[in-house]
């Protein structure tokens, strides 16, 4: 399949998690050996490139988005050692592994910031972002973090304010300073001579902000509910100095072979595009997050994918996500009967799949009782954290119907609640079942993976007069694939002769429907998605 074509194209990438993909040491939390142990259900998914969540040391503040250390492991994740023996054994079964590189800020706990607000005159005092206190005493100006509250917090003993734009454990570095970048390519370098395939960038968007700090304007816009909305964010995000910072981490994945970079950014395809880099010299793939934050309806999701289609630069690979750590799970925010749908869509686009794990079970988001949040933003603004809160798609993966779903020992208290509904939605029972989300996953990705149409060939969206229905063609050589894809309840019949005559099913979200069919008089029962092969 992958003639001309590099595997970080051709193959689904899938996150893990840590934290709640399979616990080894009784803890209650996931760990490496963990992961290590599960990688033969990994194979078994024909992902070809599992993407991790930061392992690195951490006191946790969010999660492991605060890194301490960017040069070993958390202990509660593991060893180096550990993490080698991974490596090794998802290379083995011909996979790629991917880490999470937090570059814009670190932990208050790393070495760095410790020396930076020791004092003034301290060498690294410029590698974070420090500012005199307004004339009121107040915050240099009026930026704000993601999680509630103010970008910025007060450090006594040296008097100056330092900028964080998630929580005050989080300080950002000053990529207006050469040397922090330098600092940072060598962590990249420790894990590349490693071995890593590759690096998945945490908020790559907003690593350098206005030289001059300036206020942000009301966005006129705002829907009145996250209070980081309130402002339009033209200073803390997308500055033209950041395409350089890239360009570095870029030329620097380039000296190695076949490593890659997909850049965490949440923009419109004008600004996104141009993080592929004029040159192509920018990340590999920016991160296109349109069907998560799209209503889920067939002519609203046609529209937009057709437009990432006609905005891609001639060159520039397209990539597609449904689900992450930092969004409601798929099949909470398009229904349980939409998830097939919903995945089906995200394997037979063109372009790079990302799938967030469970999602291949069809997990739910998880109501977590008030006494277990944990996330900051939702622990920060209690009154709005049932939109802001992360917890819910955090849960321990469901592996079978034992206590603790085989997730953790039986007995142990694990870091987050697991789904009521475990003793059903598990990867055991699900393998039993011929028909069952996994098996259909199963069957979905070994398709995609066999198909040159579908994993490389061209896009055409069909017009079916059907308003529920997204219907469209994957070409490659002599090879004509359609996909029907129905977004509603209810059946629907179409007439698809002007494409031939009879196609061939190849494989429908039931799993019940095979053999040829005409395309005169063609049925689409509600919440189908079908698979056909066009002659
Ligand atoms: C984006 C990550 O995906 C999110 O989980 C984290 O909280 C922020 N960046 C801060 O690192």
């Amino acid at each position: 399949m992958s003639n001309n074509h590099a595997w970080w194209q051709t193959n689904i990438i899938y996150q893990i998690y840590p934290r709640s993909y399979q616990d080894s040491n009784s803890d209650g939390i996931g760990d490496l050996p963990g992961i290590r142990q599960r990688l033969d259900y990994l194979q078994s998914l024909n992902v070809g490139a599992i993407w991790l969540s930061p392992i690195n040391p951490s006191p946790m503040h969010d999660f492991g988005y605060d890194v301490a250390d960017y040069r070993d492991v958390h202990p509660l994740f593991g060893t180096l050692a550990d993490f080698d023996r991974l490596l090794e054994g998802v290379h083995a079964r011909g996979m790629k592994l991917i880490l999470d590189l937090v570059p814009n800020h670190t932990s208050d706990e790393h070495v760095w910031f410790q020396e930076s607000r020791s004092s003034r005159d301290n060498p690294k005092r410029d590698w974070y972002i420090w500012q005199d206190p307004a004339p009121d005493g107040g915050p240099p100006n009026n930026w704000t973090s993601f999680f509630g509250g103010p970008a910025w917090t007060l450090d006594e003993r040296t008097g100056q304010y330092y900028l964080h734009q998630f929580v005050k454990q989080q300080p950002e570095l000053n990529y207006r300073n050469p040397a922090v970048m330098q600092a940072m390519l060598d962590q990249m370098r420790f894990w590349l001579d490693r071995g890593v395939d590759g690096f998945r960038v945490d908020v790559i968007w907003l690593m350098i902000k206005d030289e001059l700090l300036r206020d942000e304007p009301d966005d006129p816009a705002w829907d009145g509910v996250t209070p980081h909305a309130r402002l339009q964010h033209i200073y803390t995000a997308d500055q033209p100095e950041v395409h350089d910072l890239i360009r570095q981490m870029r030329a620097l994945l380039d000296a190695y072979d076949d490593r890659m970079m997909v850049g965490e950014i949440y923009l419109p395809n004008q600004q996104l595009m141009t993080y592929y880099g004029a040159a192509f010299d920018e990340v590999h793939l920016p991160f296109n997050f349109q069907l998560i934050l799209a209503p889920w309806e067939a002519r609203a999701v046609r529209r937009l994918v057709d437009q990432y289609e006609v905005d891609l630069p001639a060159g520039g690979w397209p990539n597609w996500v449904l689900g992450n750590h930092d969004q409601h799970r798929v099949a909470t925010r398009v229904g349980a009967a939409q998830a097939r749908v919903a995945n089906m869509l995200l394997l037979t686009l063109r372009g790079t799949p990302t799938c967030y794990y469970g999602d291949e079970l069809g997990m739910e988001d998880v109501p977590i009782p008030p006494e277990f949040v944990q996330d900051p933003p939702a622990v920060n603004q209690p009154e709005i954290a049932h939109i802001v809160g992360r917890d819910p798609e955090r849960t321990p993966m469901q592996w079978d119907a034992s206590p603790n779903a085989g997730f953790a020992a039986p007995g142990v208290q694990t870091w987050l609640p697991l789904s009521d509904d475990y003793a059903q939605i598990n990867v055991a029972v699900q393998s039993q079942e011929p028909r069952s989300m996994l098996a259909f996953y199963r069957a979905l990705s070994a398709l995609r993976r066999d198909s040159p149409a579908l994993s490389i060939g061209a896009y055409q969206s069909i017009d079916t007069g059907v308003e529920n229905i997204f219907a469209y063609t994957r070409t490659h050589a002599d090879e004509r694939v359609l996909i029907l894809l129905n977004f509603a309840a209810t059946t629907h019949r179409l007439d698809l002769s002007r494409l031939g005559s009879e196609a061939e099913i190849l494989l429908s979200t039931g799993m019940e429907s095979t053999g040829k069919i005409r395309l005169r008089a063609l049925y689409i029962v509600g919440n189908e998605g079908i698979v056909l092969r066009l002659p």
